[in-house]
């Protein structure tokens, strides 16, 4: 199974050497034993007492390596050969895999990746809080192809060879691997990639289109076209056949400006959650995969039990994905977001679902003069950007509420726990969740309650 996979991977390798050969041709081939997987998802082994990674490899596996980046405490090598294959390694599935920058673990089984997510967390909150013995829950787990219902591909145009490149950004540098498919995304967005590329080569401005959004929503596919300047009526119309035929929703967004260029009566795009279909923009947030985000938002009504006369504080609440569902248990839910129209949104999310126990707060959390306008709850969810929570922390600290911590980046979330961890709290659940299989992210969520 793996044969094919480890050939490419060498071929790949021998060809990225030639490129390198001056610098490397004197380092000596070593044979080392992987046992762990970094966050990056570059295999760990040891030389002469120093950590050495190995992109490329996996746990459990012997290589051979050759070091082509030596510092003080640690060296990088180069995977030259696989000696002994993990019993996980598998071909990955997709044909642009070993260029293309987005995912990085497409050669480990999909069911293997989450435990290496897990233990990288683990480690994570050991090596910073001391903590050891965590009461982990059953990890949320996801499909491990044709999931992603968001995703951001780059455009560039080549003047010289007159093409357009789709692609997204390969590891460590700005270049983009042009993929006709992709097969984490949800079928019918990855379908829409080469009809794009047609329609965009066909423009006569062509250069000016650098950037395209794909978005699964209720009412079909969505394709956003970030464009440098405005496009004439003929290359408008261009587009306007391509999603006729293709049958999307189509805007295009300039530096100020984003119009709906498909179907002439903009639609009220909406996804669903917990049976309720919920009205977003295309520029608003929403979870990168559907059926894990409907899963995360069960485990957050089943941690946070919450009883009908209780009240919820939604922090960095979105559109309303936590606070639509969870107002169903709750007295009342305050719902708080930074960014005004998506606060109108929750408001208007709230009134077409028949629920009068929601109320939308704009307030930018990242101000710490501004958060005494936070009221006391019986508990909290906060689900921040990646950049995690610091500024709130003092103010969640005081609180007495169970607080549900919802994280896209595991050191945000170790940071902050910190923090509660020093006012008392204790971790009561925590779980990893695979939003994004193939990926080397791992989202988690953990609920903290005081004694
Ligand atoms: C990870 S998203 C979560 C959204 C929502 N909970 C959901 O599940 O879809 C983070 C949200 O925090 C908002 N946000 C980011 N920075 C903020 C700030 N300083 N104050 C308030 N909201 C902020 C973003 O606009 C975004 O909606």
């Amino acid at each position: 199974m793996a044969s094919s996979f480890i050939r490419k991977t060498i071929v790949a390798i021998v060809r990225n050497g030639r490129k390198s050969a001056k610098r490397t041709e004197k380092a000596p081939e070593l044979d080392i034993e992987i046992h762990g997987l970094t966050h990056e998802a570059h295999g760990v082994g040891r030389h002469e007492q120093k950590v050495v990674f190995v992109p490329g490899a996996l746990p459990g596996e012997t290589v051979s390596t050759r070091l082509v980046k030596q510092q003080r405490s640690f060296n990088q090598g180069q995977l030259i050969a696989i000696q002994q294959a993990s019993p996980h390694r598998v071909n990955p599935t997709c044909p642009h895999f070993e260029r293309c920058g987005a995912c990085q673990l497409q050669h480990l089984a999909t069911s293997e990746q989450i435990k290496y997510k897990q233990d990288n967390l683990q480690q994570q909150l050991q090596r910073h809080l001391k903590l050891e013995d965590l009461p982990w829950q059953t990890p949320i787990l996801s499909e491990g192809f044709g999931y992603r219902r968001r995703a951001r591909l780059g455009v560039r145009y080549r003047k010289q060879q007159d093409e357009i490149i789709i692609g997204f950004r390969e590891e460590g540098n700005s270049h983009l691997t042009a993929i006709d498919l992709c097969p984490v995304l949800e079928p019918q967005l990855s379908a829409l990639i080469q009809p794009l590329h047609t329609a965009i080569s066909a423009l006569a401005n062509k250069s000016v289109i650098t950037q395209i959004e794909l978005i699964s929503s209720d009412q079909g596919p969505v394709v956003v076209l970030r464009h440098l300047k405005p496009l004439d009526s003929t290359d408008q119309a261009v587009l306007q056949d391509m999603a006729q035929i293709q049958a999307c929703n189509l805007y295009l967004e300039g530096n100020d400006t984003l119009e709906c260029l498909y179907p002439e009566s903009e639609p009220v795009l909406t996804y669903t959650v917990s049976e309720m279909d919920l009205a977003f923009q295309v520029k608003d947030f929403i979870q990168g995969n559907g059926g894990v985000n409907q899963a995360m938002v069960n485990r957050a009504k089943e941690w946070l039990q919450l009883q009908p006369n209780e009240t919820l504080l939604d922090l960095f609440a979105g559109i309303g994905n936590f606070s639509l569902p969870l107002a169903k248990q709750a007295k009342t839910v305050l719902a708080v977001e930074g960014v005004g129209p998506m606060v109108e949104r929750i408001e208007y999310n709230a009134q077409r679902h028949d629920m009068n126990n929601i109320n939308a707060m704009a307030l930018n959390l990242d101000d710490e003069e501004l958060l005494f306008r936070l009221p006391k709850a019986d508990a909290i969810l906060l689900d921040p950007p990646r950049t995690g929570a610091a500024t709130l922390m003092p103010w969640l600290s005081k609180q007495t509420a169970r607080i549900l911590y919802v994280a896209c980046e595991p050191s945000s979330l170790v940071r902050d726990a910190q923090a509660l961890l020093d006012a008392g709290f204790r971790i009561e659940k925590i779980t990893v969740m695979d939003m994004f299989p193939q990926t080397k992210h791992v989202e988690s969520m953990a609920l903290f309650v005081k004694d």
